[in-house]
């Protein structure tokens, strides 16, 4: 038996901000049980019930519930100590703009906007700080590093600098950006994680110059001997074909979640006339008596304020023989068809070859950024879509659900596409519970020595 396994308990985590409880579950595969969640929005909370049926799920808004985790959490835990809080904020309101600016702004007397979501970071800190969990665990999009909060105090803050403050000197951590891609998530999507520990052990592989974030498991270009990236064609190239034309050939009833939306003519045509890792945007002339194949593309260039804007007079018609291209285009009050307004990565399918791109909430709607399946005429299926982010390969549930009176089989289609675009793919959830473990035995010492190595060797 695991040292840190009672009899009948593993280590244990709280999740705040839980979502639908994704990551977590690839916590808790790699040996943790979560004795309590948060989660404001209730078909997501409703979702941790059925994949978390022994965690105390508090549904609601953690400042107003923020008293209750606290008087709850000692209950649960009884004489063992709590090992992981793990927050991940929203990230709607992590700012674009440079740390650097938003300073000087103040400097200068400008009152900068901050978005008050950020400061939902803020009960999340002191609730690790009153339960002090062996280990806290960040999780964020790369910007919250810029970003500036006001703090209880009315004074103005980095995040990041608010963390040690909050949990005080016996924690020790860093934060850096992850790509999920080099620990064989087949997608790119790109995180900050900040990890604090008041383990000595923790701080002993951070003097000695290790990391508390996992080493890689794969290299994009198979660098130290590690395996490259998976690719979209690596995770779905088996998928049975389906094609976004009609209802009937839209949807694969033999696989769970394997429909796409059937797509209007107009957009079929478009995304029809498209090649692998292209945008309709630059599609060519279809005239079979033409064929002209060098109309120009679709580009961006900055306005006069600096700000990268797609360009508008990319042609809709042929500048050989004047027939219609297959390009998105909307038709004006005058009756004229002008090309559509949408950034260069709209309508663009993704490459067999590489990781698919981000997937976002928007994952099922062809105009958002490079959305499109690489070889067929459609967006992806969600049972893709649980391929790429990895929660296929762990035992995640979208049903039943039930919200209040009602009772579902299974979750919408809305819900799961937000639940997956919000969430940390589990794959890295389970490698960092496993290294988080491997640091509180003394284990991780062997594997700093080889992330170490691997690192001189990229040099
Ligand atoms: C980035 S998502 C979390 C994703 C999750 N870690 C996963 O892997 O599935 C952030 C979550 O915070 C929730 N949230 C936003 N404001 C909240 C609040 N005031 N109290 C509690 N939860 C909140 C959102 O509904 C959203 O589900």
């Amino acid at each position: 038996m695991n040292w840190l396994q009672t009899k009948n308990s593993l280590p244990q985590a709280i999740s705040l901000f839980a979502g639908a409880g994704i990551g977590d579950k690839g916590f808790e595969s790699a040996g943790f049980r979560f004795c309590l969640h948060n989660e404001i929005e209730a078909d997501r909370a409703a979702l941790i019930v059925t994949n978390f049926p022994n965690s105390c799920v508090i549904q609601g808004d953690i400042l107003e519930r923020e008293r209750e985790i606290l008087s709850t959490v000692p209950n649960l835990l009884g004489q063992e100590e709590l090992f992981a809080a793990i927050a991940t904020p929203p990230c709607q309101g992590m700012s674009q703009n440079g740390l650097g600016t938003l300073l000087k702004n103040v400097r200068q007397g400008l009152r900068p906007e901050l978005d008050p979501r950020n400061r939902l970071i803020l009960p999340a800190l002191r609730i690790a700080a009153a339960l002090r969990p062996k280990w806290v665990i960040f999780e964020n999009v790369s910007r919250m590093s810029n970003t500036v909060i006001q703090d209880e105090t009315g004074g103005l803050a980095p995040i990041l600098d608010l963390i040690p403050e909050y949990l005080g000197n016996d924690y020790i951590g860093e934060a850096k950006v992850v790509e999920f891609a080099d620990y064989g998530v087949p997608q790119r999507r790109q995180r900050l994680i900040a990890i604090y520990s008041r383990l000595p052990e923790a701080r002993q592989i951070l003097q000695a110059g290790g990391s508390l974030i996992p080493p890689p498991t794969h290299d994009q270009s198979g660098r130290c001997g590690l395996p490259r990236w998976i690719t979209v064609k690596d995770a779905i190239g088996n998928f049975p074909f389906l094609d976004g034309k009609t209802a009937a050939t839209a949807r694969d009833p033999r696989l769970f979640l394997h429909h796409v939306p059937v797509l209007d003519s107009k957009k079929y045509e478009w995304i029809r006339h498209t090649p692998e890792n292209e945008s309709a945007f630059n599609n060519q002339c279809i005239n079979p008596k033409c064929g002209f194949d060098q109309n120009p593309t679709h580009g961006s260039s900055r306005d006069c304020s600096g700000i990268n804007r797609a360009n508008r007079d990319t042609p809709l018609y042929c500048i050989k023989c004047g027939a219609l291209l297959p390009r998105p285009y909307t038709r004006e009050k005058n009756g004229q068809l002008r090309i559509m307004r949408g950034y260069t990565s709209a309508y663009k399918r993704m490459s067999w070859n590489q990781p698919a791109p981000t997937l976002t909430k928007n994952l099922s709607f062809p105009c958002s950024d490079r959305k499109i399946h690489p070889s067929q005429n459609r967006v992806l299926s969600l049972a893709e879509a649980c391929k790429l982010h990895t929660i296929s390969d762990f035992d995640y549930k979208w049903g039943p659900i039930a919200t209040g009176e009602r009772q579902f089989k299974q979750a919408p289609d809305s819900l799961v596409r937000d639940a997956i675009g919000e969430s940390i793919p589990p794959r890295f959830m389970y490698l960092l519970g496993q290294h988080l473990l491997a640091i509180s035995t003394g284990k991780a010492v062997a594997r700093r020595t080889q992330a170490v190595q691997l690192e001189l060797f990229a040099l």
